[in-house]
């Protein structure tokens, strides 16, 4: 079965092709730089890139994988969560282009879609497992019962785990957004420089919060001269990357373990962070098993959602053309 996904919630434009929610024939992204000088996405501005790269882009995803529309058995669109005017670019494509040529079409939670990133490259994840999706707008634990059907374990009081993020990478002058910079930096620091906050680490739930560690990293690098900052700035960056990260590890290991999971799935932008990765390799223990996608398939992209279309499809079947863009659209 091939299924035509389409992603825009944010500020990627993406159309891929996926055969059977698992081989990938096509996944082009086009990340907008537009908002780089901003510091942070402006929605409109969003909306208008999507809308003069959605034809361009969808016609080199057929392109790429050799096929043509009438190959295409359904087309999966993100219906949210995300910014209206972007998910209305790409859903009202998505729409037109399955209501004239008469193909089933399904809308996607984005969520589910990180999610599903893993179902691409991993055949092994047991039906009943946890999921930490840690992205740019979300931080969340669940227990994945079976695809479809999910318990929200814990998720964020405030900032996401992706926001801290890019907030810190700003404050820090790594531009935007800036997770990936402030990964790298932190790889050269030491770690154990300073012991910033690990909120909520010891708290009985599985919620979490960023907004205190983002201030105490910003209190220090006040408290530095100029030159204090510079002699130091990989070690703030690994300090900082230690403390958020392992409030995510340590949470989602217990939880593991309280419930009797062993298989464990990464998801979401934060997922291709160097340091969640060797964490939880050093931590897992016994029969736990850790999954994360390819670091292409953890920042937003089609192919995940195209996948989640496929499984969405096989559970319920087709949306109606009436779905709207819903951008607070829940996953639980
Ligand atoms: N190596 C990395 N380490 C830490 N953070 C990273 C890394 N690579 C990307 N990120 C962060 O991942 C986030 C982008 O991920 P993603 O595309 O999943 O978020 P989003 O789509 O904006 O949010 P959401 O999926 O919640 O709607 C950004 O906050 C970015 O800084
Ligand atoms: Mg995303």
């Amino acid at each position: 079965m091939l299924v035509l996904g389409i992603e825009s919630s944010c500020d990627e434009t993406s159309v891929a092709i996926i055969k059977d929610g698992r081989e990938v024939l096509s996944n082009i992204i086009l990340s907008q730089d537009e908002h780089t000088k901003f510091g942070g996405v402006v929605p409109e501005v969003a909306s208008r890139t999507h809308l003069k790269t959605i034809v361009p882009i969808y016609e080199e995803a057929l392109e790429k994988a050799g096929v043509t529309l009438s190959d295409i058995d359904l087309i999966a669109a993100t219906m949210g969560p995300g910014l209206v005017g972007p998910l209305l670019v790409g859903l009202t494509f998505a729409k037109g282009i399955a209501y004239a040529h008469s193909i089933p079409f399904v809308g996607v939670n984005h969520m589910e879609g990180h999610l599903s990133a893993n179902y691409i490259t991993h055949r092994d994840i047991d039906e009943r497992h946890l999921s930490l999706i840690v992205s740019g707008g979300h931080t969340m634990l669940l227990e994945v019962k079976s695809f479809g059907e999910y318990e929200m374990l814990g998720n964020t009081r405030d900032d996401a785990a992706g926001e801290a993020y890019d907030k810190v990478a700003k404050i820090m002058g790594l531009g935007y957004p800036g997770g990936a910079a402030l990964d790298k930096l932190a790889n050269q620091g030491d770690p154990t420089y300073m012991k910033f906050p690990r909120a909520m680490l010891h708290d009985k739930s599985y919620m979490f919060s960023y907004s205190g560690l983002k201030t105490a990293v910003s209190m220090h690098i006040k408290s530095l001269t100029a030159e204090e900052f510079q002699k130091n700035i990989a070690n703030i960056a690994s300090s900082f990357q230690e403390a958020a990260i392992e409030v995510l590890v340590e949470k989602t290991l217990r939880a593991a373990k309280e419930k009797q999971i062993n298989h464990i799935t990464l998801a979401g932008g934060v997922a291709a962070n160097s340091r969640i990765r060797s964490m939880f390799a050093e931590r897992i223990r016994g029969n736990q098993k850790l999954f994360y996608p390819p670091i292409s398939l953890c920042t937003d992209n089609a192919a995940m959602i195209a996948t989640a279309g496929y499984y969405r499809y096989k559970k319920d079947g087709a949306s109606e053309l009436i779905v709207n863009a819903v951008p607070y659209l829940k996953m639980v």
